[in-house]
Order: structure tokens, then C-alpha cells, then sequence
């Protein structure tokens, strides 16, 4: 008897596997996907995996992602492999890896760094302290960003 949960393979496309499980759903976000495109995606939470315990995947048909969004990916899922498939293979894998400086793609949470100032508009950067828990310290202020900050800021949502 089959006993595991199975989802088909696809053709074309990236499948991002090993995601922290429960946060599938965020990777979606930050995909900015929605459904609504029309492509064909699968999303599975909260399967058993060898490394993790339980994880999620996501694939999507017929998409290439862009580096921005690998780095984002890393930020939210450390644990992440993404998988670029051509014709049914699997011909690129990489595992995400979280840059020890993230610029530019998180806003620091005191109003008065000099991030936040509109008049001399200054490229956020962050140093990463620690990946798991995730914590993140603006390299100019000192103020401090966990991981439920990363997803709030990047998903535009819920942590
Ligand atoms: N996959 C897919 N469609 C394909 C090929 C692979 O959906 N045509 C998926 C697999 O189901 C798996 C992931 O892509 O979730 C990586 O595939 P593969 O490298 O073959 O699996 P593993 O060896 O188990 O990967 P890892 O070592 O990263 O755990
Ligand atoms: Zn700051």
C-alpha cells in the first residue's frame, strides 16, 4: 500500500523544498503568487522529512526566480533547496544561505534611524547575528529585527 503523500512531479519550473514547515505559505508571498496567475502550483505543509521533522514544499510551474527572491526565501527559510527542473530533471540545486549583510530589502524598526530618514535616503543594512532564531542588527542604530519582524516585512502580513 502507498503510504506516502505523493505530489506529482512537474515539467518545467522550480521547487523550493526543505521549507521550515508552516511557512509555505510565506514563500508564496514573497513569489508575489496568489493563484490568480493561472499557473500550476502544488503547496504541501507539514509533511514528515528526514532532515527538519516536517517541512514544506512549494512548486511552481513554468518560473525562474530571481535572486531578490532567493534572498528573501533565505531570510524566512533558512533550511530551503531550490530546485530548477527542465524537462522533468532536476538540473540545478542549490540550498539557500543567508548573506552575513542584507541590504536594502528590510526597514529598521526605529523612526529615527538614519534609514528612515526621507531626506537623505540611506540603503538599509542589517549584520546577521544569528540565523536560527534569525536576528538581525542595523548596522547603524543597533536596533534588532527577529524572525517574526523578516516574515511581517516581507509577506506584508501575519508572522
Ligand atoms: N521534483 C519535482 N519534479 C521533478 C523533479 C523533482 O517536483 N520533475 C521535486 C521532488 O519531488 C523533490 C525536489 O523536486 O521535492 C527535489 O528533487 P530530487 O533532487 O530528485 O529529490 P531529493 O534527492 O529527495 O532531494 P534532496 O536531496 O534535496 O532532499
Ligand atoms: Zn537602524
Amino acid at each position: 500500500m502507498e503510504r506516502e503523500l505523493r505530489v506529482s512531479k512537474i515539467k518545467d519550473g522550480t521547487v523550493i523544498d526543505h521549507i521550515e514547515a508552516g511557512r509555505a505559505l510565506h514563500v508564496l508571498r514573497i513569489l508575489g503568487l496568489t493563484g490568480a496567475e493561472g499557473l500550476t502550483i502544488a503547496v504541501v505543509m507539514n509533511v514528515p522529512s528526514q532532515k527538519l521533522g516536517k517541512k514544506d514544499i512549494v512548486k511552481v510551474e513554468g518560473v525562474a526566480l530571481e535572486e531578490e527572491q532567493v534572498s528573501k526565501i533565505a531570510l524566512i527559510a533558512p533550511s530551503a533547496t531550490i530546485n530548477i527542473i527542465k524537462d522533468y530533471a532536476v538540473v540545478e540545486k542549490v540550498k539557500v544561505q543567508v548573506p552575513a549583510l542584507i541590504e536594502g530589502l528590510l526597514k529598521c524598526a526605529n523612526p529615527n534611524c538614519i534609514t528612515n530618514q526621507p531626506r537623505e535616503p540611506v540603503k538599509s543594512r542589517f549584520k546577521v547575528s544569528s540565523v536560527r532564531p534569525l536576528k538581525l542588527v542595523c548596522e547603524y542604530c543597533g536596533t534588532e529585527l527577529n524572525q517574526d519582524d523578516a516574515i511581517r516585512q516581507l509577506t506584508g502580513g501575519a508572522a
